[in-house]
């Protein structure tokens, strides 16, 4: 009769597992490797119905397949293997890998994913915590840091770039110096917590104008961070970072739609991501249609190209700013493919057949001009930075200096 009564109970919350979140299993000390011999502590934090229970069995643990007998929100385990919980009605949680070592010397790392702009903690930790001397770090096989004695290495903000397999070696005194020795590699991911943003045009102003917005997306374990966003034209900010991702450029300034692009940011700052030039999909139709979507191909062409918190540029960083902007005429100019030859001449084509009839020609000519408007406002612009960089000087301050060795 109780377990039917328990059954019943039970009935409601499984119908939801589905739409419930998965428990999040964490480990403490966070590393995931330990020493034979030493114990972590699992937690399993998730859903718990709240339904009276006969017999709360609140958790199930699996290490491999096996299910443990422990039902407690945290169990000690010392043998290696990858362990997952599960809470009442609730997907099984995402698996944490814990390695049992034998070695003099382990590199720890954390259980969880670091996230861009978070710190990166790793710990070199010689066997019983003996103090390990003339310590090397490794990143894919190069020495990144250097102590005399035990150290953690550290990045106070974690980039993309610092993904990798990483490595310790150093020396112990047992009780003379032992020749140096080396820890296992480990693989340590940076997860990026959103992607650079792509600037489209989101439509008609009331007021006039034409509304972009600055397109991004958070990591979905992320999605509370706060973003804000700053918008430029060429290398002028016209917004400072703000929150609102979405900026009224004034109806005198809609022809230039291209030399727009945004940046998003934390509001720390402490990951920082530009997007490339706004790029309309066809000349002309552009704001006709403003929600054909927008290239992310058009990045290279991004001004300065240089994400500021994700190396993942196709051209160096050491790239001038405005080498990119002849680029950019070329850019807006050629007519997509996709349209009907006739419908867009490009600027230097011959005019249209003057058969035709003036009235037909009319938007044709307007289009024509409003090109040439464009092009004569980028090219005045080249030249005003070939002659004088210094009058521009977003894009000095808002360059990163390179990684050089970290300390
Ligand atoms: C390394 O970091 C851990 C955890 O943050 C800390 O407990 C430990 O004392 C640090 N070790 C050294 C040598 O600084
Ligand atoms: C941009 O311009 C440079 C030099 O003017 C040229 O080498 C490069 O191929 C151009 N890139 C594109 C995508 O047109």
């Amino acid at each position: 009769m109780w377990t039917l009564a328990a059954l019943l109970l039970l009935a409601p919350s499984s119908g939801h597992a589905a739409t419930l979140e998965k428990p999040t299993l964490s480990l403490h000390p966070p590393w995931t490797t330990i020493f034979k011999g030493e114990r972590v502590t699992l937690r399993c934090d998730g859903y718990h119905p709240l339904v009276l229970e006969l017999r709360p069995i609140s958790t199930l643990w699996y290490l491999g397949h096996l299910l443990l007998p422990s039902h407690g929100k945290s169990i000690e385990v010392q043998a290696p293997g990858v362990y997952r919980c599960q809470t009442r009605g609730a997907p099984v949680s995402d698996p944490v890998h814990l390695s049992v070592s034998n070695d003099w010397l382990i590199l720890q790392a954390p259980y969880a994913a670091v996230f861009e702009g978070e710190p990166l903690v790793l710990r070199c930790r010689g066997w019983y915590d003996k103090v390990v001397y003339k310590l090397h770090y490794y990143h894919d096989g190069q020495a990144v840091r250097y102590f005399h004695s035990s150290a953690n290495y550290s990045v106070p903000q974690a980039r993309a770039s610092d993904s990798g397999r990483y490595q310790c070696s150093g020396t112990m005194r047992i009780p003379v110096e032992s020749a140096p020795m080396f820890s296992a590699k480990v693989a340590v991911t940076v997860q990026e917590l959103f992607p650079a943003p792509v600037l489209k045009v989101a439509g008609r102003a009331e007021a006039g104008g034409v509304v972009v917005r600055c397109e991004t997306r958070l990591h979905p374990r992320k999605r509370s961070v706060p973003l804000q966003f700053a918008f430029y034209k060429y290398s002028r900010a016209v917004r400072r970072f703000d929150w609102g991702a979405e900026y009224r450029v004034p109806e005198a300034e809609a022809d230039e739609l291209e030399s727009h692009w945004c940046e998003a940011a934390t509001a720390s700052r402490s990951v920082r991501k530009r997007s490339a030039w706004l790029q309309l999909p066809g000349r002309g139709s552009s704001l006709d249609s403003p929600t054909a979507a927008l290239a992310p191909q058009a990045a290279p062409l991004a001004p300065g190209n240089k994400p500021l918190s994700f190396r993942k540029s196709l051209l160096s960083t050491s790239v001038p700013s405005v080498t990119s902007v002849p680029n950019t005429t070329s850019v807006g100019l050629p007519v997509p493919a996709a349209r009907a030859p006739s419908a867009a001449p490009a600027a230097c084509a011959p005019p249209t057949p003057l058969e035709q009839s003036a009235a037909a020609l009319k938007p044709e000519v307007d289009l024509l001009l409003r090109e040439i408007r464009l092009l004569r406002g980028l090219l005045s612009r080249v030249v005003r930075e070939t002659k004088d960089p210094q009058t521009f000087p977003e894009h000095g301050a808002t360059r990163e200096t390179p990684h050089g060795p970290r300390g």
